[in-house]
């Protein structure tokens, strides 16, 4: 494939999104000649309106969710996953754009796999080994860092909050990212998210124009 794709992780309230859009226009100002497709998982497709429907349901409002409700979760963000890789990452990345994705498989296995402990063994890799035979591992990975307290902070201010908001939850989503970027050094970018947003984006360009050098 032609391109190159970029996706950015990081617990809720850990800023991607503003760090997407910051990242968006100073390569839209600096490589215009470079097609850039910018995306997202939950994606819109069938799969990803399903899973934000229910992502929109308070957490705990009908107790502790079943086995067969968090697989049923899991396979969904799967199957939006498999839907994102043919309809947008693979033609994108085919064409020779730059995509750079608001979450991505990696998500999966960092919040799945908290849903899924003590049902399956190890279920980060259990997770990662189930999509590793037919997803696109993405040429960097930046992961921004942030302790789930602060980010708790950031999202109280922010109108609707989604299930996974708790910070005991987000803790452990945000030990998986952690050892998930200890694991792969050579692909995750962890940068400091605590910093003003003007920074963190710098951080994420530096490293990004450093890849799109080597390529
Ligand atoms: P997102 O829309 O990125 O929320 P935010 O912008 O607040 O980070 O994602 C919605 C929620 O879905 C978020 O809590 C993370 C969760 N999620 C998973 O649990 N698994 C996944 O595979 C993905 C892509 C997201």
């Amino acid at each position: 494939m032609k391109g190159q794709l970029i996706t950015l992780e990081g617990i809720d309230g850990s800023g991607k999104g503003t760090v997407a859009q910051y990242i968006a226009s100073r390569l839209r100002e600096t490589m215009p000649e470079r097609k850039l497709v910018l995306t997202a998982e939950p994606t819109t497709g069938q799969a990803g309106r399903m899973l934000r429907e229910e992502l929109a349901r308070p957490g705990g409002e009908d107790g502790e969710p079943s086995t067969a409700m968090r697989m049923q979760e899991l396979f969904l963000f799967m199957a939006d996953h498999a839907y994102h890789l043919s309809e947008t990452v693979i033609p994108a990345l085919n064409s020779g754009a730059i995509v750079l994705s608001d979450r991505y498989a990696d998500s999966t296995a960092a919040y799945q796999g908290v849903t899924l402990r003590g049902i399956v063994p190890d279920p980060v890799c259990w997770i990662q080994n189930i999509s590793r035979p037919w997803n696109v591992l993405p040429d960097m990975t930046i992961l921004l860092v942030l302790d789930p307290l602060a980010a708790l902070k950031r999202l109280r201010s922010r109108p609707g909050r989604d299930k996974f908001e708790r910070q005991e939850f987000l803790q452990h989503v945000d030990g998986n990212f952690r050892r998930m970027a200890a694991l792969e050094p050579e692909r995750f970018v962890q940068i400091d998210a605590a910093q003003d947003a003007e920074k963190v984006g710098n951080a994420a360009m530096d490293a990004i124009l450093r890849l799109l050098e080597r390529c």
